[in-house]
């Protein structure tokens, strides 16, 4: 999916090698239970390099490589694919908190997460690489991260 999607694919054997050390969730979305055609991905990064992110001893993890295919954008897959990372944490692997980092520009990404109830919490110049051909933003740039706790 990310060779074809040509969106961070070049970190997709460093998220496998995540995977199997049990650091990273991984998913992929598909379209229906048949599971012909994939819509999206989306991640729970639990040891990151960045403990204001994720930190096993805070029971923290960042909800990490959302992504939607552009033709399935503005359909709702987004905020269910958020909505599934955010249970999994709380509900499945019993966390207290969840972050996100998102560059200050992706206006999408952040009305997404502040629509499920995520705090902004610091900002942060960060230095990512554009993801060609479907980010045309310049994501050198500021990132605003960002937290929401479990509530029961
Ligand atoms: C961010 C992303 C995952 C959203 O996916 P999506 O399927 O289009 O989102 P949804 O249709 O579920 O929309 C959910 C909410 O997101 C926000 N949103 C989505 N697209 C938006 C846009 N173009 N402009 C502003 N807000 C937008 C809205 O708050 C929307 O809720 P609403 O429809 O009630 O207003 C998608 O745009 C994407 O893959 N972007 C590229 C990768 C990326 O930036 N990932 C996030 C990294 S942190």
């Amino acid at each position: 999916m990310r060779e074809e999607a040509g969106w961070n694919k070049h970190l997709v054997g460093k998220w496998m090698s995540d995977v199997e050390k049990n650091d990273l969730v991984f998913w992929i979305f598909y379209e229906d239970h048949t599971m012909q055609k994939a819509v999206g991905s989306s991640g729970i990064d639990l040891n990151g390099l960045d403990k204001d992110l994720s930190d096993p001893q805070s029971l923290k993890a960042c909800i990490a490589h959302t992504f939607v295919y552009p033709e399935h954008r503005g359909k709702g897959y987004g905020r269910e694919i958020a909505l599934t990372c955010i249970n999994y944490a709380f509900q499945e692997l019993n966390l207290k908190e969840v972050t996100v980092c998102i560059a200050a520009l992706n206006v999408a990404s952040l009305k997404l997460f502040l629509s499920l109830g995520f705090e902004e919490f610091k900002r942060k110049q960060m230095n990512w690489a554009p993801q060609k051909p479907y980010d045309a933003t310049n994501w050198n740039a500021l990132a605003v991260f960002m937290r929401k706790y479990r509530t029961e």
